[in-house]
């Protein structure tokens, strides 16, 4: 299975890595031939030369950018490469894509025209095209995955599909950002949002600009793709009434610590077949809540289902290491049909 990657930040140096130092174990275990043909970023494009070896996994982590890795080097972004490169499955991991989806949107579309299978974890292309490029899929018979997009390291929509299947899944609750749920604790521990947040950047947690995070449009823009995905449900960001966790005090959260509640900042989607709502807001979970307990940079998601009852899971790493694993775990079940 020849991979092309197009995007090459943490997540695609991360992803590029992995792949490469697990060649051998994914062919041993998986009986799964995995090989990087190329690499895009937005002006530089890697391509594996067998004359030139393998640049190794310590160099795709560390390479700021494609051209910098041995091998042939042309002047493509990822348009240029989708022309040009033969591979089996694009991984899509470009930059947000917020107010269009684009360019991701049009690399999806391109490859699933050439019937290459996509694995993605940017966002924005399913935000705002997921029916049509998941009928282009079914049309070109190729899979879309976007677990990496939708909660990485912590399987979501993977838990609701295999783990849940034949079963009707009623609600789902979930705490799917790890930045603001890393902001909520340190708050809990005594201090104000500017502290927490202050304290967030310095670690990296925080991005230098939080809003996406901490205004909960990231956790908004996950429900949906979760929505949509999983229940075809139509839903785009203006069907979320969204509120972040920026107007929070410290005695919000030290009142609810008093009544043995905590607050997180959670993602609901409720109402069933046809009628699916969903919504983001600040919630005091009670110490029964499975939620209530998932600290720091972790994320969960708790499942309401008819014939199981209750399913949570909880915890996956927040970062691109872990976005990483979760592009490998999508391509890995997708070629183990
Ligand atoms: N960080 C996480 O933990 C995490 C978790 C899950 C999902 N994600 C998502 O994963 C994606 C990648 O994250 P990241 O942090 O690695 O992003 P990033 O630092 O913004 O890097 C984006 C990459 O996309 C490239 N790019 C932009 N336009 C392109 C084009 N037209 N053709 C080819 N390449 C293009 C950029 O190239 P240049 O450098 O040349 O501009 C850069 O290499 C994002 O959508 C993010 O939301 C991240």
């Amino acid at each position: 299975m020849r991979v092309l990657l197009i995007g090459f930040g943490p997540v695609g140096r991360a992803f590029a890595g992995l792949i490469e130092e697990r060649r051998a174990m994914l062919r041993a275990r998986y009986g799964l031939d995995l090989e990087l043909a190329a690499i895009a970023s937005s002006s530089a494009a890697w391509l594996r030369d067998p004359r030139a070896g393998s640049p190794g996994a310590d160099a795709l982590r560390g390479a700021a950018s494609p051209a910098e890795l041995v091998g042939r080097i042309e002047p493509w972004n990822g348009a240029d490469a989708l022309d040009s490169v033969d591979a089996d499955v694009l991984v899509e991991a470009t930059s947000g894509g917020g107010d269009s989806g684009e360019p991701a949107a049009g690399h999806v579309r391109a490859a699933l025209s050439r019937r290459m299978h996509v694995v993605a974890a940017s966002k924005g292309a399913f935000v705002w095209h997921y029916r049509e490029l998941r009928d282009l899929a079914r049309r070109s018979n190729v899979e879309l995955r976007i677990g990496a997009a939708t909660g990485a390291a912590l399987p979501t929509i993977d838990t609701a599909r295999y783990g849940l299947a034949g079963a009707e899944i009623e609600r789902i609750e979930g705490i799917l950002n790890g930045t603001s749920n890393y902001i909520l604790t340190r708050m809990r521990e005594g201090g104000t949002y500017a502290d927490a947040l202050r304290d967030a950047q310095g670690r990296g947690v925080a991005e230098a600009d939080p809003r996406t995070d901490v205004e909960g449009t990231d956790t908004a823009t996950k429900l949906v793709l979760l929505a949509n995905a999983l229940f075809d449900a139509g839903l785009t960001l203006a069907d979320v009434p969204t509120t972040g966790i920026t107007q929070l005090a410290p005695d919000d959260l030290a009142r609810a610590v008093e009544r043995g509640e905590r607050i997180r900042l959670l993602g609901t989607l409720e109402g069933g077949t046809g009628a699916w709502r969903a919504r983001v807001e600040p919630v005091p979970l009670g110490a029964d809540h499975p939620l209530a307990r998932v600290d720091g940079l972790e994320k969960g998601i708790t499942y309401q289902t008819d014939t199981m009852a209750r399913v949570t899971v909880i915890g996956g790493r927040s970062d691109p290491n872990g976005a990483a694993g979760a592009l490998l775990r999508d391509i890995v079940n997708l070629a183990s049909g």
